[in-house]
C-alpha cells in the first residue's frame, strides 16, 4: 500500500456513495486504499484560513479524534502563515493538504479526493475572503475548489474583525452563503486579536465539536422537545448559608448535549453548578428545589421526554432567617419540611412525557431503583453508585425498566449519555431503532 497518499483512510460509506454518483474511478486509487479498517469511521474535511483564531483549529482537530471522527486538514496559502501544516500533520495523523497540484495524490484530483470521503467540510476559522469566494463560486486554490466540489454539507466558522464582519459586502455574502445552504456557526461576540470588542470570533473548539457531531448523526428527535433537570439544589438556611449536595451537574449536561445532538430541542433546568451551558440548549439557572419545580412546570408543555438527573434537596429550612445567624453557645435547631418531588410531581400530571429518573444510591443499588421506579410511576430508572458517579467524568450505571436491569460498561459521562438516551427513545417512541443514534 502506498504509504504516499495523505488520504489514507477513506470513509467506505461516502466512498461508496460517490462512486455511484459522480463516475468516480477507483482505478486511480491501489485497491487497498479502499480498505476502511473502521467501516462506521466518519471522516471530515477541516479546512483552515488565513486568520489569528487558526490555531483554535488544533485544539479542535484533537477533539475531533477523540470522538473518533477522521480528519483531513486542507490549509490555505494564508492560514500556512499563522500556523503550520506540520502540526495539523502530526495531531490528525495524516499529511495536511495545501496544494491543489498535490503529487502524493495518485490522480492528481486532491479537491475530488478530498470531498467525496468527506461526510461534511467545515472550514474554521473561515475568513472574509473565503467567504466572498465560496458565495460567488470562485474556486482558485485547494481548499476553495474542495468546497466547489463537495456534495457533503459545509459548515462555516466565520473569524474576523468585528468591522470586517458588518461591512455590507461580507453581510451581503453572508445571506448569499445562508440562501446556498451553508451551514453559519458563529461567530461570537467579545475581545478580538485586534484588542476591539465586538462580534466575529470564532466560536471556541468544544462548540464546533458539538456542532459537527450533531451534523454527522441522523437526527432522530428532530421536532422533539427534551426537558432535564440537573446539578445540585441550594436551600438558603439565611443569606449566606444553606443546604446542597456534591452533585457536579456532569451526567445531566452529558444527556442534554447528547439530546441536543440528536436534533432535540432541549431545555436544562440546572442548579449551581461549574459547567458551561452546553451548545444549542436553553439553560434556565436556577437555585432551589422550589425554584426548580417553578422552571420545570413552566417549561413542561409539549416535552416529550423528561430526565429527572438533578439532586433536589429532599427537605428545606422551613423559615430561612432574613438576615445572617449569628453563632451563640446553645443548640441551634433548624426545621426543615420536604420539598415536592419533581420527577413524581411530572409523571402524575395529566399526559405526562416519558419520564426518566436517577438513582443514585450508596447500597442496594437494585432493590432501591427499582422501588424508586415503582413508587414514583415512571418507565425508566438509570441506577448507579455514588461513590462511583460524584464529580467524575465517567460512569458506571444499570438501566430499570419494565422488562428487567440493563448493565451498561463503565464508559465516560458523554457514552453513557448516549446510551441512556438510545435507550429511552426505544422504549419512548417504538418507531426508533437504536441504530440511528451515535454509538
Ligand atoms: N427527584 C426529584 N425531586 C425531588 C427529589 C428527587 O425530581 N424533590 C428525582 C431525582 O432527580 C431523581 C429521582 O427523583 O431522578 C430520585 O432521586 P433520589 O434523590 O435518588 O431519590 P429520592 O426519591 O429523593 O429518595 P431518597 O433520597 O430517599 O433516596
Amino acid at each position: 500500500m502506498s504509504t504516499l497518499s495523505p488520504l489514507t483512510r477513506p470513509h467506505v460509506a461516502s466512498a461508496a456513495r460517490s462512486r455511484q454518483t459522480t463516475g468516480y474511478n477507483p482505478s486511480y486509487w491501489p485497491a487497498e486504499q479502499h480498505m476502511n479498517p473502521h467501516p462506521q469511521q466518519r471522516q471530515i474535511v477541516l479546512g483552515i484560513t488565513g486568520g489569528v483564531a487558526a490555531y483554535k483549529a488544533a485544539h479542535l482537530t484533537r477533539l475531533l479524534l477523540k470522538e473518533q471522527v477522521a480528519v483531513q486538514v486542507i490549509m490555505t496559502q494564508a492560514a500556512c502563515g499563522f500556523v503550520t501544516p506540520a502540526t495539523f500533520q502530526a495531531l490528525s495523523g495524516r499529511p495536511v493538504l495545501t496544494d491543489l497540484w498535490d503529487e502524493r495524490i495518485p490522480n492528481r484530483m486532491a479537491h475530488i479526493e478530498a470531498s467525496r470521503q468527506a461526510d461534511l467540510i467545515l472550514v474554521a476559522p473561515a475568513s472574509a475572503n473565503f467567504m466572498a469566494k465560496v458565495s460567488t463560486g470562485l474556486a482558485d486554490d485547494l481548499l476553495s475548489t474542495t468546497v466547489a466540489a463537495r456534495h457533503c454539507p459545509l459548515l462555516l466558522a466565520p473569524a474576523m474583525n468585528r468591522e470586517m464582519w458588518h461591512n455590507p459586502a461580507n453581510q451581503r455574502n453572508l445571506r448569499q452563503l445562508q440562501a446556498d445552504g451553508v451551514r453559519i456557526l458563529g461567530p461570537a461576540s467579545g475581545e478580538q486579536a485586534c484588542g476591539e470588542v465586538g462580534e466575529g470570533r470564532l466560536l471556541e473548539p468544544e462548540e464546533l465539536l458539538h456542532q459537527v457531531l450533531r451534523q454527522l448523526q441522523p437526527q432522530p428527535l428532530a421536532g422533539r422537545k427534551v426537558l432535564l433537570t440537573a446539578g445540585p439544589t441550594f436551600e438558603a438556611i439565611d443569606p449566606v448559608r444553606g443546604i446542597t449536595n456534591s452533585s457536579s451537574g456532569k451526567m445531566g449536561y452529558a444527556l442534554a448535549q447528547a439530546a441536543w445532538e440528536a436534533g432535540a430541542e432541549v431545555v436544562l433546568v440546572s442548579g449551581p453548578t461549574a459547567l458551561p451551558a452546553p451548545p444549542g440548549c436553553t439553560r434556565i439557572a436556577v437555585r432551589s428545589a422550589a425554584q426548580m419545580l417553578a422552571a420545570v412546570q413552566e417549561a413542561l408543555p409539549g416535552t416529550h421526554l423528561f430526565f429527572a438527573v438533578a439532586a433536589v434537596a429532599d427537605y428545606t429550612p422551613a423559615t430561612p432567617a432574613e438576615h445572617k445567624l449569628k453563632k451563640g453557645k446553645a443548640q441551634l435547631q433548624i426545621t426543615l419540611t420536604p420539598t415536592v418531588d419533581i420527577l413524581a410531581h411530572v409523571a402524575a400530571s395529566p399526559n405526562p412525557p416519558f419520564c426518566i429518573g436517577f438513582a443514585a444510591e450508596s447500597q442496594h443499588l437494585a432493590e432501591y431503583a427499582e422501588l424508586k421506579r415503582r413508587r414514583k410511576n415512571i418507565p425508566l430508572v438509570v441506577g448507579n453508585l455514588v461513590q462511583r458517579a460524584l464529580g467524575s467524568d465517567d460512569n458506571e450505571v444499570i438501566l430499570f425498566d419494565d422488562h428487567g436491569a440493563h448493565p451498561l460498561a463503565p464508559a465516560s459521562k458523554t457514552h453513557l449519555a448516549r446510551q441512556i438516551l438510545a435507550h429511552a427513545m426505544a422504549l419512548a417512541f417504538p418507531a426508533f431503532t437504536p441504530d440511528k443514534v451515535l454509538p
